[in-house]
């Protein structure tokens, strides 16, 4: 089976609708045609400052919504990135043949740096992508399920895949990203111009899993639209809009063509409260899930450690050979 890894960085006490659909989904349905791994970035989560007891608890809330969204840990490798202590040593290898000025093209640094100011942003920052590069090149993936904001982290690790391969010789797979157009991005509700993000300045823009279904509700019939009144899809002209047809169209598993069809003679309300309905069926349950699961921190430690303990075996010995091919000498 060909082998998937993605991951996502437990730097919020909840997913967001953007995770879920761009990420969560995909990730559900590939487990079951790949050999999938995927885990916990806390390694990435760091490079910009975390407060140690909500990370530790933030790190466990992720596992209960990656479970509780479908991700099957005894079927995917489901772990803690700093459980597997391969992560960091192949990231410092790959730092080497990194040049600093394709570090610095990365717009995901440009972007975060500049919210902290130039001088505020840690190495760590500057040096995430690689660290990505190497949770990918560690399990041979062939495929990585994100979102389109992960894409030139993704043509990053290719171009380091293959730079190590042919000064070192074969070493590496060199992964694809595997990004589902029509959900790469899902807008901000409030401000349907930026993505949906963990670090949006206004709460009421952004689903969370974790929110309370009648907050979900709310926040879609307030979603910000525009005033000429007719449904159609047309995501420059109408960002709101295409991005609420767009979240319908997918978690019902129809065509959007087909929502707006049925939605075009009707005003915007019904379509919001259309959606409204759809979004909480579909993470009410979820909701519902990961906080049960929640109420068993000790269990889900002991799913993460067995998980790890796999993730190890195939991530130690990529290092192994990186480590022989770099041309370390071998402990006697
Ligand atoms: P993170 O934690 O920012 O996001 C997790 C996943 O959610 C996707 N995503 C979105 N998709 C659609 N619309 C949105 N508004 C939206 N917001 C986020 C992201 O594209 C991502 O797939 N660098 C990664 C974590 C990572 C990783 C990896 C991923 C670390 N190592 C190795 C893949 C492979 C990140 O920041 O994800």
């Amino acid at each position: 089976r060909p082998r998937l890894l993605s991951g996502m960085q437990p730097s919020a006490d909840s997913l967001h609708l953007g995770n879920y659909v761009g990420a969560l989904l995909s990730w559900k349905a590939l487990q079951e045609t790949h050999d999938a791994f995927f885990f916990l970035a806390d390694l990435h989560a760091i490079t910009v400052p975390q407060d140690p007891a909500v990370l530790r608890e933030n790190t466990r809330r992720t596992t209960a919504q990656y479970i509780a969204a479908g991700i099957d840990p005894s079927r995917s490798t489901l772990f803690v990135q700093s459980q597997v202590p391969a992560h960091a040593e192949l990231a410092w290898v790959l730092n080497t043949i990194t040049g600093m000025g394709e570090a610095s093209r990365m717009t995901q640094f440009k972007d975060k740096a500049a919210k902290q100011g130039q001088d505020a942003a840690s190495v760590g920052l500057f040096t995430y992508p690689i660290l990505q590069a190497g949770d990918i090149l560690l399990y041979q993936a062939n495929q990585v399920p994100v979102g389109e904001d992960q894409r030139q982290h993704i043509e990053l690790t290719r171009d380091l895949a293959n730079r190590f391969n042919s000064r070192f010789g074969q070493t590496f797979t060199v992964p694809e990203p595997y990004i589902v157009k029509d959900t790469a991005k899902i807008y901000d509700l409030q401000n349907p111009e930026s993505k949906m993000s963990k670090s949006a300045s206004s709460a009421a823009g952004v689903i969370w899993l974790l929110d309370d279904p009648a907050v979900t509700a709310k926040k879609i019939m307030r979603a910000v639209t525009d005033n000429d009144g007719e449904v159609r899809y047309d995501p420059a002209a109408k960002p709101g809009l295409s991005n609420l047809i767009t979240i319908f169209a997918v978690l019902t598993g129809r065509t959007v063509d087909s929502v707006v069809d049925e939605f075009a003679g009707g005003g915007y309300g019904t379509l919001k409260k259309a959606l409204a309905e759809a979004v909480v069926a579909e993470l009410g349950p979820i909701r519902q899930r990961a906080l049960e699961l929640l109420d068993d921190p000790a269990e889900l430690d002991r799913l993460l450690g067995i998980n790890a303990d796999r993730a190890n075996e195939v991530a130690s010995a990529t290092v192994a050979t990186v480590y022989d091919r770099v041309g370390f000498l071998p402990r006697a």
